[in-house]
């Protein structure tokens, strides 16, 4: 299947995400509320896009490095946190171009899942974290596989493709599924614990506009699971 290249509409994917209610009211808000109180923390953002996370962090007192396999997507996140910000182009699938033990914390929203194999990925972020540092990251939930591909098995790692719009712009995304175990055993394998896994609820300040349609209840919108691990 052909691979998703931000590098193609990179731009048209950081303005949506900005304020759209998959990134902007669900799982930026998710991944703040779960990193918790992060003043005084180095952190680095895998997959880090154009950089409203690693904004939103350094808003909240951390120090942020991050890297990104899209360079169109670094030169967004450069023009948010300036020239000076520790970004680079890098690839999660490769050596991480950072010391041992050098992060309190590594968050990854929405990246992993474009990797087929996670032992080498979670090794590296495994290594660049001190002992006793988390993990936090984002994934497609894997009900929507299923939900999406009703002819697929929910317990085979799997590519699958579907559409998503930004700003006009139909972009077909090819990600990996995979099943809840699988996740969990590839964590716990490359030496993480799992502190806690969450489905939360869409933003409280969602607008109306963008609440999803039929969904009385915001408990019931499900796209998205999070994770936090510690490293130990
Ligand atoms: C869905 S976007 C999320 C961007 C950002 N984390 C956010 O939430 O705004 C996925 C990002 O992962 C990056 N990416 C995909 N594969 C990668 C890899 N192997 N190494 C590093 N980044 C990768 C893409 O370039 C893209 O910026």
């Amino acid at each position: 299947m052909p691979k998703t290249d931000f590098d193609d509409f990179a731009a048209a994917y950081s303005a949506d995400n900005e304020t759209n209610l998959l990134n902007g009211h669900y799982e930026r808000p998710a991944m703040l509320d779960l990193a918790g109180d992060v003043a005084g923390r180095h952190i680095l953002e895998a997959g880090c896009g154009s950089g409203p996370l690693a904004a939103a962090l350094c808003d909240r007192g951390a120090t942020i490095s991050g890297f990104d396999l899209s360079a169109a997507m670094i030169d967004l996140a450069r023009q948010r946190l300036g020239n000076d910000a520790d970004l680079t182009v890098a690839d999660l699938a490769k050596p991480l171009p950072y010391p041992d033990a050098t992060f309190d914390d590594v968050t990854a929203s929405l990246v992993l899942h474009y990797l087929e194999d996670w032992t080498e990925p979670l090794a590296e972020l495994r290594r660049v974290l001190k002992p006793g540092g988390r993990l936090i990251l984002s994934l497609n939930h894997p009900f929507v596989y299923t939900a999406l591909s009703p002819d697929g098995n929910y317990f085979d790692i799997t590519e699958f493709s579907f559409d998503a719009e930004h700003g006009g712009h139909t972009v077909t995304y090819t990600i990996w599924h995979r099943p809840l175990q699988a996740m969990t055993d590839a964590f716990t394998a490359a030496g993480f614990r799992v502190s806690a896994i969450s489905e939360p609820t869409i933003s409280p300040d969602t607008p109306t506009e963008l609440r999803p349609q039929g969904v009385e209840h915001p408990a019931r919108f499900i796209s998205f699971i999070f994770f936090v691990l510690e490293a130990h």
